[in-house]
């Protein structure tokens, strides 16, 4: 949740910590700090606030030193107060960490320490570190670390500094921590679009490594102290893709990217017949041919790509399908196997219930794909096979074009399965590929039109409730688009099966409540779909409808209409959802609502 950097230069590092800090605030953004380290003295500046709100009362590039660390926060344990922000230090000030995580034993540690003589200043479980390493120093800093990540249980990412060493020591469990290789310089990050100005070349720490950073050199341990070799790898996305280019919000930038993203989800994919991904799938047509049941767990957004999931799997494969928030999954003794693969769909590749809900599957000899977009993440080493959905950096806390790339290899899977199984004729998978390629530009055509579901906007943005009506394969857009209006807008929305609105919620319809309807043409639910518009109509409700073009008869009933291009049933949410990831958008902006940082929510979720 937290972001971390650390830099060990030979130059002066305030100004580059601060700059590679502000790239990382989409992750935590309740309070910001940071230390430096001239080889003499070590200090720090802190305060609650945003990272531009603090810098303008600290400035923090009056921090002097070739050696430190930043952190931006997600609060966890502890309120949100300056003594509650990292950086956090021991009773001699020597020594001072940022972390990201959760030490789940740090009341018993904490006590013990006290009995030591220790004296805590906050109330967060991070400081137990700082004391345990103070505890366990004897001259030598890495040693130190070890012995007290020895005693803690729970998750971190840390970056630790003392004021007698030019070093960075680096020690990881459940919580990404990444080394970037510079140009005599070494970076330590909880993200890499914090480094990506000026390094590509990354090592991803494991659980349970530490590694040492100083300015020309990254020596990396396990725990015990042993030596590990390890990689570096390149970062394909560049500094500029983690910009906004021009646009006022990320979240914007990377609806506008969709047609681009998605092309980059199917290139090298697709033949005119055939689907490329068994190398990625990681399984033989045996085993696929074995599976009875496909398990999707994910969280928020990534689960709503599920439900999808579950309707194109269903439909296109018959392989029966169940849909798990991952939060959930381990606490109701699943029914998995070996005959089961189990999909975990993570944007972050770090969200941590979803992590837990695939190794609870992995106890019980379940196969698991992810479907990820970070490289190098803890869900992707965590899985037998991950297929990435190369959508690039997304920065916006609200997600949308990881969403549309989930979809798109959720449907990739479909057809790969299908065709294996043999259910999917050759003709058909030529089809459904044929269908596929048109999605870029369908949604390029949408997003041409975002000026009228701008002025849509204008006219709602003021109501305080919406209520979100989809049924089928768009029930789970409908959920998607509350989500997004929810979590941006902090108006209260509601998704709902449209049908089921007789059940309930229709009690709420008035003339003061919106009703987005996902009412696409198609031969299965439309009808039934333009009888739930009638019912809303008839009781004073407005209706925005999402409709396909052409459909003369709806745009004429509904109070606003807004439309997408014909593409065949099963690829209708990857249309129908982005007009709803514009309202969502524009209505927040003419809210006046902090779009890229909305409050407490966190862009990768790395606490249960
Ligand atoms: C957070 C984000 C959501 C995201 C969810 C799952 O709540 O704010 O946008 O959908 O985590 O994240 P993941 O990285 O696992 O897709």
């Amino acid at each position: 949740m937290c972001g971390i950097v650390g830099l060990v230069s030979k130059r002066e590092v305030s100004k580059i910590l601060l700059e590679c800090i502000r790239k990382l605030e989409y992750r935590g953004y309740d309070s910001v700090g940071m230390v430096c380290c001239d080889g003499k003295d070590i200090c720090t500046k802190k305060d609650i606030g945003k990272i531009d709100e603090v810098d303008k009362k600290v400035n923090f590039i009056e921090l002097n030193g070739n050696m430190g660390l930043a952190h931006s926060r997600w609060s966890t344990h502890g309120r949100t107060t300056k003594e509650n922000a990292h950086p956090h230090t021991d009773c001699t000030g020597d020594v001072s960490i940022v972390h990201n995580g959760i030490i789940e034993n740090h009341l018993e540690l904490k006590e013990e320490l006290i009995k030591k003589g220790h004296k805590f200043s906050t109330e967060t479980d991070t400081e137990v570190i700082a004391h345990l390493i103070e505890e366990n120093y004897k001259g030598d800093l890495k040693d130190a670390v070890l012995a007290a990540v020895g005693k803690i249980e729970g998750s971190y990412g840390l970056g630790v500094v003392h004021k007698n060493h030019d070093e960075i020591v680096a020690a990881r469990n459940e919580s990404p921590l990444i080394v970037g290789i510079g140009d005599g310089e070494n970076f330590i990050c909880s993200d890499v679009p914090a480094i990506l100005k000026y390094t590509r070349n990354v090592v991803y720490l494991g659980n349970e490594e530490v590694a040492v950073v100083t300015t020309d050199k990254v020596e990396f341990f396990d725990v015990n102290g042993e030596w590990v070799d390890k990689k570096v790898e390149k970062i394909d996305w560049d500094a500029e893709q983690a910009q906004k280019q021009g646009y006022k919000h990320f979240m914007l930038k990377e609806i506008f990217e969709q047609p681009r993203a998605i092309s980059e989800t199917i290139n090298g994919r697709l033949d005119d017949s055939d689907i490329l991904i068994k190398d990625e799938i990681g399984l033989s047509v045996d085993e696929i041919k074995k599976v009875k049941k496909i398990v999707i767990v994910a969280c928020g957004t990534g689960w709503h790509a599920g439900l999808v999931g579950e309707f194109m799997i269903e439909e296109l494969t018959r392989i029966p399908v169940e849909v798990e928030y991952a939060s959930e999954f381990r606490y109701r003794n699943p029914i998995v196997d070996k005959t089961t693969i189990v999909i975990a769909i993570s944007q972050s590749g770090e969200t941590a219930d979803t992590l837990a809900a695939m190794k609870e599957a992995k106890k019980k000899r379940a196969k698991v794909i992810s479907i990820v977009n970070v490289k190098g993440s803890s869900i992707e080493r965590e899985s037998d096979s991950t297929v990435y959905t190369h959508s690039g950096p997304e920065i916006g806390v609200a997600s949308t074009k990881a969403f549309t790339s989930q979809l798109v290899v959720l449907y990739l899977m479909t057809v790969y399965f299908g065709k294996v199984k043999g259910v999917l004729p050759q003709e058909q998978v030529r089809n459904r590929i044929r269908d596929l390629r048109r999605v870029p530009l369908q949604i390029q055509s949408i997003l041409e039109d975002s000026d009228y579901i701008k002025e849509c906007a204008e006219l709602y943005y003021k109501r305080a409730n919406a209520l979100y009506l989809g049924r089928g394969i768009n029930y789970p857009i409908a959920l998607e688009g509350a989500l997004k209006l929810k979590e941006v807008s902090y108006v209260h929305a509601e998704g709902y099966p449209a049908a089921e609105m007789k059940h309930g919620p229709i009690a709420l319809i008035d003339k003061d409540m919106p009703v987005v309807f996902v009412a696409t043409k198609d031969d299965r639910t439309y009808s039934k779909i333009l009888g739930n518009i009638e019912e809303t109509k008839s009781r004073g409700g407005i209706v925005i409808a999402i409709i396909t073009k052409g459909d003369k008869g709806l745009k004429e009933k509904v109070d606003t209409n807004v439309h997408i291009p014909k593409n065949s049933y099963i690829l209708t949410p990857l249309l129908s959802v982005v007009p709803l990831q514009l309202l969502a958008y524009y209505i927040a902006d003419k809210r006046g609502c902090d779009i890229d940082k909305p409050r407490n929510l966190a862009k990768s979720v790395t606490v249960e």
